[in-house]
């Protein structure tokens, strides 16, 4: 297939080549394990700190309140797995959104399953919009986390963290953010926040797969998911992801750097590639148009159509886009995020997400929204694929 324009980026990242840069030598001469004594060891511990130092600057937090994971979804699950043990044998609920990553509800349905918790999902109001007065209504007498996502992966609505945050600082409940989507997009500070934990992943910001973080305020209300050799401050077991994580520590200091440059130039091509498809198409709604939203996604339900049809139509012309999350590859069935928001199930359906990033051009949006105009009037005028 031709590859004209990657328009996935919330699905993941390409590696920035200063990130490979970065990485090289922890492959190739530094490969020593981080927790040896002898020079070899200690070179790979020093990268393996100066790393973290780079993603606790982007985060906002001190080093010693961050540890490195295998991705943002063992992030969110030793969360919820630490404060579910935390208040066994008492009632404990947690109350999230029913518009998280599967990675929040999936776990939380398992703790369900397995009698130790009770969970609530507060719906975001018709815009996407979590309003904090519908978390609030929800909190209980025995809920012990608020768990909502900075921002979300599908719409890239951000949602108001800091007044939630509030709301449970002020009740004396914990806090977590999901912010696998926002980091390096948007500037958001943990401490700033006053979060008591949040979630990261490398790979949506230019880093390598297979490598996230987690910030807490604590060290105390965290439980390790794996247990060995006391790694990551005794919270994460296992030698560490030396290469990973130092990519994950290269691009968080270029997300710091360019940032506010970045987030500027990738909402302008998201504003002109809506305003292109806008003029080029009927029948199109733009998720949360009016909200403040990710510099580069852009949510579009298309009317008459079915989503994942133009997903494969376009990956033939050479444009990546996904109808939903990436997770759910091969479902039709439309995403619980937007059935939460209440969309008609028959517009959800056709529903898809462009994600643009760092390395998006001009070019290549207007190819796209050409290529997209192309194959949705094809796609209308075939009625075995409506
Ligand atoms: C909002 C959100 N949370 C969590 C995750 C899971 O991150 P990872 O793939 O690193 O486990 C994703 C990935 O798509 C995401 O978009």
């Amino acid at each position: 297939m031709p590859r004209i324009a990657y328009l996935d980026y919330n699905a993941t990242t390409p590696l920035d080549s200063r990130v490979l840069q970065a990485m090289l030598p922890c492959l190739q001469e530094e490969w020593g394990n981080p927790s040896s004594v002898h020079d070899w060891g200690q070179s790979a511990r020093y990268a393996v700190e100066k790393a973290r130092a780079q993603v606790a600057d982007l985060v906002g937090v001190s080093d010693e309140h961050l540890i490195f994971t295998g991705t943002g979804s063992e992030s969110i699950c030793q969360v919820l797995h630490s404060v579910a043990k935390k208040w066994r044998g008492q009632s404990c609920h947690i109350l999230t959104s029913a518009i998280e990553h599967p990675a929040t509800l999936r776990s939380l349905e398992q703790l369900h399953q397995d009698g130790m918790i009770q969970y609530s999902t507060v719906l975001p109001e018709h815009s996407g919009w979590i309003d904090p007065k519908r978390v609030e209504s929800m909190i209980r007498s025995d809920t012990r986390l608020i768990s909502i996502m900075s921002a979300n992966n599908e719409t890239g609505i951000i949602q108001p963290l800091p007044e939630i945050a509030g709301l449970a600082r002020s009740r004396g409940i914990a806090i977590h953010s999901d912010m696998v989507q926002s980091l390096g997009k948007i500037n958001l500070r943990f401490d700033d926040l006053q979060l008591d934990f949040a979630s990261f992943a490398a790979h949506k910001i230019y880093g390598p797969k297979g490598i996230g973080a987690l910030a807490f305020r604590e060290k105390g209300d965290l439980i390790p998911l794996l247990h060995g050799g006391g790694q990551e401050m005794g919270l994460r077991a296992g030698t560490e992801n030396t290469a990973g994580i130092v990519g994950f520590g290269a691009a968080a200091a270029l997300c710091r750097e360019f940032l506010p440059e970045e987030a500027t130039r990738i909402t302008r091509l998201r504003d002109q590639f809506e305003e292109q498809l806008k003029k080029k198409i009927d029948g199109l709604h733009i998720l949360g148009a009016d909200q403040t939203r990710l510099p580069g996604t852009s949510c579009i339900c298309f009317e008459a159509l079915l989503g994942t049809y133009l997903v494969q139509d376009l990956a033939a012309e050479g444009i990546a886009i996904s109808s939903g999350s990436a997770c759910r590859v091969g479902e039709s069935k439309p995403s619980h995020i937007l059935l939460a928001m209440g969309i008609d199930p028959e517009l959800a359906r056709g529903a898809v997400r462009f994600s643009l990033g760092r390395f998006t051009t001009e070019d290549e949006i207007l190819q796209a929204a050409e290529l997209t105009r192309r194959a949705v009037l094809q796609l209308r005028q075939n009625p075995e694929k409506i």
